[in-house]
C-alpha cells in the first residue's frame, strides 16, 4: 500500500465524505465531555494528514498532540495545515505505531483512527498503546473492519456529490479522486489476502479487551465499515 500516493488525495476524500465528516463531528462531542490535564499528552497513532491530531490541538491548546505517523507525505500533508491554521502545540514523529517511542504512562488520551487495520501488528500496537497511557487515561480508537465495498462508495459518495455541488463538480471530483479509487482497491485487495485486519466488532472489543483496555462504549460508525471504542486504562 502507498500512503505517500494516498497523502495527496485524502484530504479530498475527507472533505467530501459526509461519512468521515461525521466521524470527526463524534470525535468534538467527545472531546467536549473529556477534561485533559494542562500540559498533558496526547498521542494520535496513525495519524495521517491529521484530521484528528489538528482537532485535538485546537481543543486542548495547553495539551502537547504528538502525531505519529510512518509516511513522511502524510505528515507533510499535516504540517502545512497546522501553519496554516496556526497550530503550534502539535510534535510530528515519523514512525511505527507497533513500537512507540513514548515513555511508559505518560499518555493522557490515546487515538487511534483507521490506522490499526493496517498497521503490521495489531495486537502489537495495542499492546504498546496501553503501556503508555497513564493510569486513568482515555483512548478512542476507530478501526475498519469489514472489506472495503468499493461499488457501494462511489455510489454513496456520487450521490452525495451530485446534491450537494451539482452534477458537473461531482464529475471533476470524481476524477480529481481517481487515485483514492486506486488506494481503495489496493486496500481491498490487502484485507482479502489476509495482510491487513478485518473483524467484527466482537473481534475488535475481545482484542481491546486483551490489550488491557477497559471499553466504556463499543459501537459501529462509517456506515457500518468501522468499529468505534472508547475505552479507559484503570488505575491499578
Ligand atoms: C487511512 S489513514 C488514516 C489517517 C488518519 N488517522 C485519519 O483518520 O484521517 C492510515 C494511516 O496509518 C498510517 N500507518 C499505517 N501503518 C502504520 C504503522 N505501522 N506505523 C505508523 N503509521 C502507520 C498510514 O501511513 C496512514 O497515514
Amino acid at each position: 500500500m502507498n500512503w505517500s500516493q494516498y497523502a495527496i488525495v485524502y484530504d479530498l476524500m475527507a472533505d467530501s465524505n459526509p461519512a468521515y465528516q461525521q466521524l470527526l463531528k463524534d470525535f468534538c462531542s467527545y472531546m467536549t465531555g473529556l477534561s485533559i490535564p494542562p500540559d498533558g499528552i496526547i498521542l494520535d497513532l496513525g495519524a495521517g494528514t491529521g484530521h484528528f491530531s489538528l482537532l485535538a490541538a485546537q481543543n486542548y491548546p495547553n495539551c502537547k498532540i504528538i502525531h505519529v505517523d510512518q509516511d513522511t507525505k502524510m505528515i507533510a500533508r499535516a504540517k502545512e495545515k497546522a501553519h496554516a491554521l496556526g497550530v503550534t502545540n502539535i510534535e510530528f514523529v515519523c514512525g511505527d505505531v507497533c513500537s512507540p517511542q513514548l515513555e511508559k504512562g505518560t499518555v493522557q488520551l490515546l487515538l487511534s483512527i483507521h490506522c490499526l487495520y493496517a498497521c503490521g501488528s495489531h495486537s502489537q500496537a495495542l499492546e504498546q498503546a496501553h503501556l503508555i497511557l497513564a493510569p486513568g487515561g482515555n483512548a478512542y480508537f476507530i478501526d475498519p473492519g469489514r472489506y472495503l465495498d468499493i461499488r457501494d462508495w462511489s455510489g454513496y459518495l456520487f450521490k452525495h456529490l451530485v446534491k450537494s455541488r451539482g452534477l458537473l463538480s461531482a464529475v471533476t471530483t470524481f476524477i480529481r479522486g481517481l487515485p483514492v479509487a486506486r488506494a481503495n482497491r489496493a486496500i481491498l485487495r490487502l484485507q482479502k489476502e489476509g495482510v491487513y485486519w478485518t473483524h467484527t466488532t466482537d473481534q475488535f472489543g475481545n482484542a481491546l479487551k486483551e490489550a488491557g483496555f477497559k471499553i466504556c462504549q463499543l459501537d459501529t460508525c462509517y456506515r457500518g465499515y468501522s468499529d468505534r471504542a472508547i475505552c479507559k486504562k484503570t488505575d491499578s
